[in-house]
């Protein structure tokens, strides 16, 4: 018989999201006639931009064309899409990131999973807690952990408690630390961080020798003019940042599957031997042995967002979703609960009530008012005890979501 990772067996219960969905399908085959509205999983309910649809129907007159037909396309993705990309999103806002530094991928989770092959197992990680599940899960598969503790912590990750009393933004650490995960706006929070916080983690990063894996999947949220969109705007980021983005949350590609993740060429890591390597070549290396690409036709879909009616598209789906997320701030608070982040952010992190637990609130929800929501404590446990709902759903479903939870709350 083969032997199995045994890593895998040190992983809690399952994935956040497939154990809620599960509660979820249990509590309907007990009670059919339910309407349950879900605003756990930040999955998008909006349709795809016109320009984005358009693109992608011309692009299958393309592959119907043997003159146009494409075949394997560039591992890292094709170059006018990563061209679009270094325009739009980054030489924009003054930071110095090239086309060939972008590598095309088919999502920011497989990416922030898939990264750890390229690093030692004997780096010392940081992670916040809370914090998106992915970054801990990838880890504990990779062997980059001990066991899992009481508290629902692993061995040998550093944890950064982030709470209403640091603006949910991690301390600084008294110690060396190899690799950082942040995420701002902030997955689960709705959390953002100011330039000066994230000058001092680049300084940080610098001064250790360290590589701060920044995961902007959000960045389109930001509203507030003053905050940075892009690890890269932050001086000295380009010598030990990795940024990971995505087309899912702004133009509505968690079906349709399209990101990107920015290795600079400037990044370098130690070998056994103590020479320095460059990350961006082992990076490209991990991608052509182990990924073909995203197709050409979602290719030419998620380049349709830069243009000009793309742009105006994308722009207003953003803004159904944050007044959203405004509508569930304002109810939640009105009914008496503590609300935080959904502002520049999808998400709203809420402290459930009467010190009731995460899994108790989400239980309460689900059984009275037929809402699904993210338990706190699914994100760490310095989650336990608050609740996030995702501002990804129809403003009908929101509202009468809002209106069930007022109605039993208030
Ligand atoms: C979430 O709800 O945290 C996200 O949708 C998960 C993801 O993007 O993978």
């Amino acid at each position: 018989m083969v032997t199995i990772n045994s890593n895998y067996l040190k992983l809690k219960a399952g994935y956040l999201f497939p154990e809620i969905a599960r509660r979820v399908n249990a509590y309907l085959v007990e009670n059919p006639d339910a309407t349950i509205i879900k605003l756990g999983i930040g999955d998008v309910t909006e349709p795809l931009p016109a320009a984005c649809r358009e693109a992608m129907t011309a692009a299958v007159a393309d592959m119907g064309d043997r003159d146009r037909f494409k075949g394997y396309g560039p591992e890292q993705g094709y170059i006018w899409l990563r061209e679009a990309i270094a325009t739009h999103d980054f030489q924009a806002r003054g930071c110095d990131i090239d086309a060939s530094e972008i590598f095309i991928s088919d999502g920011s989770k497989c990416d922030c999973g898939n990264i750890l092959d390229i690093f030692g197992d004997d780096n010392s990680i940081a992670v916040t807690d809370p914090v998106y599940p992915v970054y801990v899960d990838t880890n504990v598969m990779a062997g980059n952990t001990g066991e899992v503790n009481e508290r629902g912590e692993y061995g040998g990750l550093v944890y950064l408690p982030i709470s209403a009393e640091n603006n949910f933004t991690a301390a600084i650490p008294d110690r060396k630390v190899d690799l950082i995960y942040l995420c701002f706006p902030n997955n689960p929070t709705g959390a953002t961080a100011t330039e000066e916080h994230l000058q001092a983690w680049v300084d940080y990063a610098r001064g250790h020798g360290s590589l701060i894996l920044f995961d902007a999947a959000y960045e389109a949220f930001i509203t507030d003019p003053s905050l940075p969109h892009s690890i890269y705007e932050i001086e000295g980021a380009r010598d030990c940042a990795i940024e990971f983005r995505s087309f899912s949350k702004n133009a509505g590609f968690t079906g349709t599957r399209c990101a990107l993740t920015v290795v600079p060429k400037s990044l370098q890591g130690k070998a056994a031997d103590g020479s320095d390597v460059s990350l961006w070549s082992l990076w490209n290396r991990r991608q052509s042995t182990k990924f073909n690409g995203v197709s050409y036709i979602v290719q030419r879909g998620a380049e349709a967002v830069y243009s000009e009616a793309g742009q105006t598209e994308v722009k207003a789906l953003v803004a159904f979703y944050l007044e959203n997320a405004r509508i569930i701030g304002e109810h939640l608070a009105a009914s008496g609960f503590k609300v935080y982040g959904g502002i520049n952010a999808p998400y709203v992190w809420v402290q459930a009530p009467n010190g009731l637990s995460s899994w108790d609130f989400f239980d309460k929800l689900l059984h009275h008012c037929h809402v699904v929501g993210t338990p706190g404590a699914g994100f760490g446990a310095a989650g336990e005890g608050y609740f996030r709902i995702s501002a990804f759903n129809s403003r009908a479903n929101v509202e009468a979501a809002m209106g069930r939870i007022s109605q039993q709350f208030s």
